[in-house]
């Protein structure tokens, strides 16, 4: 485990993502119902950064042409079997968030 310090929890806005970069790696912060969920920023479409996209609950909708990922699993909505966004663990530490790329997170 090697968890970087990435952002303040309140640095994550309402209704979108955060993008921090974490050894040349783009990552998406989301928040949902208080709890901070990490995963690849690159929309697997056309490459879209999906923190510029919609948060609506768990469910981010990419603003280049409308893909839906659940940002808990990574997954798209109606396709709980395809290929999923990377995640990675995520962890606070007083208002710090902390991030693990090298750890993927379970799914
Ligand atoms: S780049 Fe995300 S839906 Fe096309």
């Amino acid at each position: 485990m090697s968890y970087r310090r990435v952002a303040k929890k309140d640095e994550v806005p309402d209704g979108r993502g955060l993008c921090v970069q974490i050894e040349g790696i783009d990552v998406g912060l989301f928040r949902v119902e208080g709890v901070i969920y990490a995963m690849e920023n690159r929309c697997p479409h056309a490459e879209d950064p999906l923190s510029e996209g919609l948060l609506e609950g768990p469910i981010v909708t990419c603003r280049a042409h409308g893909w839906q990922f659940d940002v808990r699993t990574g997954f798209r909505p109606e396709d709980g079997d395809g290929f999923p966004i990377p995640r990675f663990p995520v962890r606070t530490v007083d208002d710090w968030i902390e991030v693990d790329i090298h750890a993927p997170a379970g799914r």
